[in-house]
């Protein structure tokens, strides 16, 4: 369940400190690897021994610690995980993160991290209630911090009430619950097109189009981010490999077809390459020479569609099958006509008239067109349009066929 998630888990001064080790415990046997850090106030509670033992690595206590910073400085140690815990949190460590204080390690690291916190209080009843507490809280989950408890009960100060650091099975769950909903596509499979084809004239000449492949490969990245077991057919782009997607660099439409069929089964198929309608019908097999006749007459051939064919496929139809219509004029016509006739799910529908800048450009302004209406989504960069449809995507294979 939390196979390959990587957790920094930052143990603070607590009463409630015992039972991260616990938690440490839980979390292995969910799959996930742990890595500690122990505030001088956590060291009063549990050693840096049964950490490292049960978290089977090097616990991290001191920030002027030479040999820490020499083999993991404390950037490092928030860059190498998906999640930092903060499990107990104290009233004291709350208020240090609330103030943004960096004076030992544990309060540098959360400083310092770009990454999701969980932070999961433990303290007296009383100090729980204190407004101070309760404002550093709010101030916290405004930043996007997420609170796990704390449960009410009897308290090792012998009070009663809300202050008990949530049990490390419920935890566990709610860490499990965090990694769920942000790859809500984790067990589907994606399949991209992404940028132009090169349709060959002879060996060292070739048709193309201006297409970037800038959406294509940020639609990939969007759904792999999400947990989509992805893969990437492209034609040439200067673009990199983007990460954690399987990537297969095609030229022509007939290999990107051929790259696509053999990709499947999937979830969902986004088609966003600018494939080439036609192809040359003979390419030479050697180079065309002037030889004085004139120009050339090509011959073209028509291209499969590798949309409507993914849209056809009688028994590897993704589920879900978008495509990109690109427009110059009565883009929202156009496209909904191109939608029915490709046979495909959802249409994006872009203006790519020359003074929009849109082809080969940063933004996108795209409307997406559906069998149940049209979205005019504003205009934005386009990873964030990728953001979106992958978003809308997860949404949409959530619910039961
Ligand atoms: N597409 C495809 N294979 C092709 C041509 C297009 O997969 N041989 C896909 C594109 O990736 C895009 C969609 O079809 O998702 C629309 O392509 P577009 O070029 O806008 O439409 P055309 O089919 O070429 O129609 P028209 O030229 O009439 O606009």
């Amino acid at each position: 369940m939390l196979h390959g998630k990587r957790i920094l888990l930052i143990v603070s001064g607590g009463i409630a400190a015992y039972k991260s080790l616990e938690l440490v415990r839980r979390l292995r046997e969910r799959g996930a690897a742990v890595r500690c850090v122990l505030t001088r106030g956590g060291a009063q509670f549990v050693t840096p021994l049964s950490l490292s033992a049960l978290s089977e690595d090097k616990v991290y206590t001191d920030l002027f610690s030479l040999t820490d910073e020499a083999e993991m400085g404390h950037i490092q140690l928030s860059r190498d995980a998906d999640l930092l815990v903060v499990a107990p949190a104290t009233a004291d460590i709350l208020a240090k993160m609330t103030q943004g204080l960096a004076d030992d390690l544990a309060s540098t690291v959360f400083l310092a991290t770009d990454k999701d916190v969980m932070a999961v209080p433990a303290m007296n009843v009383r100090m729980w209630e204190h407004p101070a507490t309760q404002a550093n809280l709010q101030t916290l989950q405004s930043r996007g911090v997420h609170i796990v408890g704390p449960n009410e009960g009897d308290m090792a100060c012998g009070e009663y009430g809300l202050g008990r650091m949530a049990e490390p099975e419920e935890i566990a769950d709610a860490i499990t619950d965090f990694f769920q909903a942000s790859a809500p596509l984790s067990g589907r499979r994606a399949l991209v097109t992404s940028g132009p084809t090169h349709e060959p004239i002879d060996p060292v000449r070739y048709i193309a189009n201006r297409s970037s492949g800038r959406q294509g490969h940020a639609i990939a990245s969007a759904l792999a981010r999400r947990g989509a077991a992805t893969t990437l057919v492209s034609g040439p782009t200067n673009l990199p490999d983007p990460a954690g997607v399987n990537v297969i660099h095609v030229e022509s439409a007939r290999d990107m077809l051929a790259a696509c069929e053999k990709s499947l089964p999937a979830d969902i198929a986004v088609c966003a390459a600018a494939v080439a309608d036609w192809r040359v019908a003979q390419a030479a097999d050697e180079k065309l020479k002037k030889n004085g006749g004139g120009p050339p007459t090509l011959e073209m051939a028509e291209n499969p569609d590798i949309l409507a064919t993914l849209a056809a496929a009688a028994n590897t139809r993704p589920r879900l099958v978008v495509g990109f219509a690109a427009e110059t004029e009565q883009v929202v016509a156009h496209a909904q006509a191109k939608r029915e006739r490709k046979g495909c799910d959802w249409i994006l529908a872009n203006d790519v008239s020359p003074e929009t800048g849109t082809f080969g450009g940063e933004d996108n302004t795209v409307h997406l067109v559906t069998a149940d209406g049209v979205e005019n989504w504003p205009r934005m960069s386009k990873s964030d349009v990728a953001e979106r449809l992958a978003e809308r995507a997860a949404i949409a294979l959530e619910t039961p066929e």
